[in-house]
């Protein structure tokens, strides 16, 4: 696990986009796994500039989710479906069949899920991105998640529903309760992973995947098995590593 502390949001941001770059720009068709929340978007924001700044063209690329709330219609703004497409999918030349979220409100979610693991199975993922939860958690593979887990439906904990409650405190709803997530096994399976993790709120968790025993109880703490990792915190998300 290579561990990169930057000194801002901006700089992590920059330094992702660069590997991400390096993906799209480098391989005939390269497929990308994303992930949302606020850590991404400035990488985002960087791809979608350098696409209108030096036209780095997304035709070829190929894009699968880490995970999706379930019982959103993908319309609603806080869907990861909607996400991608607000912060990136809409403002570069990927075509629409070439993205993959998995479906949250699939009638039967199990079936759902082992679809969206068979597609996986078919390619390889050139470059995983993921942020971390503050309870250490990848996509949403709570802790406790088996380390063979592929696509599922996950129960999310307290702490994630609390943590994730602030953009749907504000549009009067319930936050959603469960979600769609690549299990720990579909996520070790990419080529590369790249975590990115910003603000204080986030250094125990950093510390923890760094240091903690390899195990679900920091579900993070798996990627160190994995041969290439590397890890971009800020200042602030790094702050408790030595
Ligand atoms: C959610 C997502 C994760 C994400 C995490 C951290 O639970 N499912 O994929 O990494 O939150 O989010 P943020 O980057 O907003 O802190």
């Amino acid at each position: 696990m290579n561990v990169i502390i930057t000194k801002d949001y901006d700089e992590m941001s920059k330094k992702a986009a660069e590997v991400l770059l390096d993906v799209v720009k480098n391989n005939e068709t390269p497929v990308l796994g994303l992930a949302t929340g606020s850590s991404p978007i400035g990488a985002y924001q960087e791809m979608v500039k350098d696409h209108q700044e030096n036209g780095t063209d997304y035709s070829k690329v190929v894009s699968y989710n880490l995970d999706e709330y379930v019982g959103l219609p993908i319309s609603h703004k806080e869907s990861y479906y909607a996400f991608m497409h607000q912060h990136l999918f809409n403002h570069v030349n990927i075509k629409e069949e070439n993205v993959h979220v998995p479906n949250g409100l699939a009638e039967d979610l199990d079936q759902g899920c082992k679809e969206y693991e068979d597609m996986l199975k078919k390619v390889t993922i050139d470059l995983q991105l993921l942020g971390i939860g503050g309870n250490g958690h990848i996509g949403f593979n709570e802790p406790g998640t088996p380390v063979d887990s592929e696509t599922h439906v996950v129960d999310l904990t307290e702490k994630t529903i609390a943590d994730n409650s602030r953009f749907f405190i504000p549009l009067g709803e319930e936050t959603p309760t469960q979600a769609v997530s690549m299990g720990l096994a579909s996520i070790m399976r990419s080529k590369k992973i790249l975590l990115i993790a910003s603000g204080a709120n986030k250094a125990d968790a950093v510390y923890r995947m760094v240091n903690d025993p390899i195990s679900v109880d920091c579900p993070a703490t798996i990627l160190r098995n994995h041969p290439d990792v590397t890890v971009i915190v800020d200042a602030e998300a790094g702050a408790k590593l030595a």
